[in-house]
Protein backbone atom coordinates (compact mmCIF):
# COMPACT_ATOMS: atom_id res chain seq x y z
CA UNK A 1 0.00 0.00 0.00
CA UNK A 2 1.07 3.45 -0.90
CA UNK A 3 1.55 5.83 2.41
CA UNK A 4 0.82 9.52 1.80
CA UNK A 5 1.28 12.44 4.40
CA UNK A 6 -1.66 14.60 3.92
CA UNK A 7 -2.34 18.07 5.76
CA UNK A 8 -5.13 20.60 5.32
CA UNK A 9 -5.67 24.04 7.00
CA UNK A 10 -9.92 24.89 7.59
CA UNK A 11 -10.33 25.78 3.72
CA UNK A 12 -9.01 22.22 2.66
CA UNK A 13 -10.49 19.90 5.57
CA UNK A 14 -13.84 18.76 3.71
CA UNK A 15 -11.52 18.02 0.86
CA UNK A 16 -9.34 16.28 2.86
CA UNK A 17 -11.89 14.04 4.02
CA UNK A 18 -13.45 13.41 0.85
CA UNK A 19 -9.60 12.17 -0.55
CA UNK A 20 -9.32 9.51 2.55
CA UNK A 21 -12.05 8.30 2.10
CA UNK A 22 -12.02 8.01 -1.64
CA UNK A 23 -8.44 6.26 -1.71
CA UNK A 24 -8.85 4.50 2.18
CA UNK A 25 -8.47 0.90 0.36
CA UNK A 26 -4.95 1.54 -1.59
CA UNK A 27 -3.21 4.51 0.60
CA UNK A 28 -2.53 4.78 4.35
CA UNK A 29 -2.47 8.09 4.81
CA UNK A 30 -0.55 9.58 7.86
CA UNK A 31 -2.87 12.82 8.95
CA UNK A 32 -0.98 15.42 10.16
CA UNK A 33 -3.96 18.08 10.54
CA UNK A 34 -6.06 20.28 10.87
CA UNK A 35 -9.07 18.15 11.73
CA UNK A 36 -11.86 20.72 11.38
CA UNK A 37 -12.87 23.89 10.07
CA UNK A 38 -11.98 25.88 13.13
CA UNK A 39 -9.67 28.16 11.55
CA UNK A 40 -5.88 27.92 11.40
CA UNK A 41 -2.40 29.01 9.92
CA UNK A 42 -1.73 27.27 6.65
CA UNK A 43 2.37 27.78 7.64
CA UNK A 44 1.69 25.03 10.46
CA UNK A 45 0.54 22.79 8.31
CA UNK A 46 2.75 23.01 5.07
CA UNK A 47 5.96 22.38 7.23
CA UNK A 48 4.07 19.57 9.04
CA UNK A 49 4.52 17.79 5.33
CA UNK A 50 7.71 19.08 4.55
CA UNK A 51 9.11 17.59 8.13
CA UNK A 52 7.68 14.42 7.20
CA UNK A 53 9.58 14.18 3.60
CA UNK A 54 12.46 15.52 5.11
CA UNK A 55 12.59 13.03 8.12
CA UNK A 56 11.83 10.17 5.32
CA UNK A 57 8.35 9.38 7.04
CA UNK A 58 6.85 9.50 3.91
CA UNK A 59 7.94 9.91 0.43
CA UNK A 60 4.97 12.49 -0.69
CA UNK A 61 2.21 13.68 0.13
CA UNK A 62 -0.36 15.85 -0.41
CA UNK A 63 -1.49 19.47 1.43
CA UNK A 64 -4.63 21.00 0.16
CA UNK A 65 -6.21 24.83 1.66
CA UNK A 66 -7.97 27.21 0.19
CA UNK A 67 -6.33 27.89 -2.73
CA UNK A 68 -3.64 25.61 -2.85
CA UNK A 69 -1.37 28.74 -2.89
CA UNK A 70 -0.33 29.30 1.16
CA UNK A 71 -0.17 26.00 2.03
CA UNK A 72 2.22 25.09 -0.79
CA UNK A 73 4.53 28.11 -0.62
CA UNK A 74 5.02 26.72 2.65
CA UNK A 75 5.95 23.46 1.88
CA UNK A 76 8.16 24.56 -0.72
CA UNK A 77 10.25 26.37 1.40
CA UNK A 78 12.46 23.21 1.94
CA UNK A 79 14.24 22.29 -0.25
CA UNK A 80 13.26 18.22 -0.45
CA UNK A 81 10.23 19.30 -1.14
CA UNK A 82 8.62 19.70 -4.81
CA UNK A 83 4.98 20.95 -4.00
CA UNK A 84 3.08 21.26 -7.06
CA UNK A 85 -0.45 23.38 -6.79
CA UNK A 86 -2.29 21.73 -9.52
CA UNK A 87 -5.82 22.89 -11.21
CA UNK A 88 -6.65 20.22 -13.37
CA UNK A 89 -5.21 16.40 -14.22
CA UNK A 90 -3.36 17.72 -17.00
CA UNK A 91 -0.91 19.89 -14.25
CA UNK A 92 -0.65 16.46 -12.05
CA UNK A 93 0.68 14.71 -14.96
CA UNK A 94 3.09 16.76 -16.13
CA UNK A 95 4.43 17.83 -12.25
CA UNK A 96 4.62 13.60 -11.53
CA UNK A 97 6.65 13.24 -15.25
CA UNK A 98 8.71 16.53 -15.56
CA UNK A 99 8.72 17.81 -12.36
CA UNK A 100 9.00 14.38 -10.09
CA UNK A 101 7.05 16.46 -7.80
CA UNK A 102 6.11 14.62 -4.59
CA UNK A 103 3.81 16.99 -3.01
CA UNK A 104 0.16 17.86 -4.57
CA UNK A 105 -1.38 20.81 -3.60
CA UNK A 106 -4.78 21.49 -4.01
CA UNK A 107 -7.36 24.52 -3.80
CA UNK A 108 -10.08 23.48 -2.45
CA UNK A 109 -11.73 26.83 -3.02
CA UNK A 110 -11.00 26.52 -6.63
CA UNK A 111 -11.27 23.10 -7.85
CA UNK A 112 -14.63 21.24 -7.76
CA UNK A 113 -14.08 17.46 -5.62
CA UNK A 114 -14.53 15.50 -8.58
CA UNK A 115 -11.94 16.75 -10.24
CA UNK A 116 -9.76 17.01 -7.06
CA UNK A 117 -9.93 13.02 -6.60
CA UNK A 118 -9.11 12.81 -10.43
CA UNK A 119 -6.04 15.13 -9.69
CA UNK A 120 -5.10 12.99 -7.00
CA UNK A 121 -5.66 9.53 -8.73
CA UNK A 122 -3.33 11.11 -11.58
CA UNK A 123 -0.54 12.39 -8.83
CA UNK A 124 -0.70 8.98 -7.55
CA UNK A 125 -0.03 6.67 -10.28
CA UNK A 126 1.81 9.09 -12.88
CA UNK A 127 5.55 8.06 -13.23
CA UNK A 128 8.44 10.72 -13.33
CA UNK A 129 9.99 10.08 -16.71
CA UNK A 130 13.70 10.93 -15.59
CA UNK A 131 16.42 11.48 -18.02
CA UNK A 132 16.35 15.03 -19.39
CA UNK A 133 14.34 16.24 -16.10
CA UNK A 134 16.82 14.89 -14.17
CA UNK A 135 19.68 17.44 -14.17
CA UNK A 136 16.61 20.20 -13.77
CA UNK A 137 14.72 18.40 -10.86
CA UNK A 138 18.40 18.31 -9.03
CA UNK A 139 18.75 22.54 -9.35
CA UNK A 140 15.68 22.52 -7.64
CA UNK A 141 16.87 21.79 -4.17
CA UNK A 142 20.61 23.34 -4.80
CA UNK A 143 21.56 26.52 -2.83
CA UNK A 144 21.87 30.11 -4.26
C1 LIG B 1 -7.72 30.71 4.44
O1 LIG B 1 -8.78 31.57 4.47
C2 LIG B 1 -6.99 30.84 3.11
O2 LIG B 1 -6.27 32.01 3.07
C3 LIG B 1 -6.08 29.64 2.92
O3 LIG B 1 -6.84 28.47 2.94
C4 LIG B 1 -5.30 29.59 1.63
O4 LIG B 1 -6.11 29.82 0.52
C5 LIG B 1 -4.07 30.41 1.60
O5 LIG B 1 -3.30 30.41 0.64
Amino acid sequence: MQKLAIACDHGGYELKKAIKHRFKSRVEFIDLGTNSTASVDYPEFGKAIARAIVKKNVISGIVVCGSGIGISIAANRYPEVRAANCLDVNMASLARQHNNANVLALGARLVDEATALEIVKTFLTTEYEGGRHDARVQQLSENL
